[in-house]
C-alpha cells in the first residue's frame, strides 16, 4: 500500500471509529488466528469446544478492564470463566503471543 493510500484508510478508519459505525470493526486478523489455531476451538457464532466469540463479546462489551484482563489471560493463561475447561498457552497453541498481537487479538473477538 502506499503512503498516500494509507493516510486515507487511516483517515476513513478514524472517521468511522468517530461516528460509532459499523465501518469502526477492526479487520480479522487472519495470520494472527491461524497462527495460534484459535478457530480449533472457537467459532464466531456457534459454542464448540469453547464459548464462541460473539458470546464472549457480549459478556465483556461493557467491561471497563475486560480487554486488558482476556489479553493477560491469552498471554499467560488463568482461571477458566466459562466452565471447567481453559485454554491452552499460546507455547501449545503455535508459539509466543506478544503484548500487541494479544491487543489486537482482544480487540478483534470483542468487536464480534
Ligand atoms: C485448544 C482450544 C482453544 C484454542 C486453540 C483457543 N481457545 Fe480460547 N478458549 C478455549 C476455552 C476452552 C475457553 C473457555 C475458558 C474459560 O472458561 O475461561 C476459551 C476462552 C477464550 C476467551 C475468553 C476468556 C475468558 O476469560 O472469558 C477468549 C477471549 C479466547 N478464548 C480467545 C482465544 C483466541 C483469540 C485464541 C487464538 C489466539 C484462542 N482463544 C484459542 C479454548 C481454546
Amino acid at each position: 500500500m502506499n503512503a498516500h493510500l494509507r493516510k486515507a484508510v487511516a483517515s476513513l478508519a478514524a472517521c468511522a471509529a468517530a461516528s460509532g459505525s459499523a465501518l469502526a470493526q477492526p479487520p480479522e486478523p487472519t495470520a494472527l488466528i491461524d497462527h495460534q489455531h484459535c478457530m480449533f476451538c472457537h467459532t464466531v457464532d456457534k459454542p464448540f469446544l469453547a464459548p464462541s466469540f460473539r458470546q464472549i463479546a457480549d459478556r465483556y462489551r461493557d467491561q471497563p478492564h475486560a480487554s486488558a484482563m482476556l489479553e493477560a489471560k491469552l498471554r499467560h493463561g488463568g482461571k477458566a470463566h466459562w466452565g471447567d475447561m481453559s485454554m491452552p498457552l499460546p507455547a501449545e497453541r503455535g508459539g509466543p503471543l506478544s503484548a500487541e498481537d494479544a491487543h489486537t487479538l482482544v480487540q478483534w473477538v470483542l468487536s464480534q
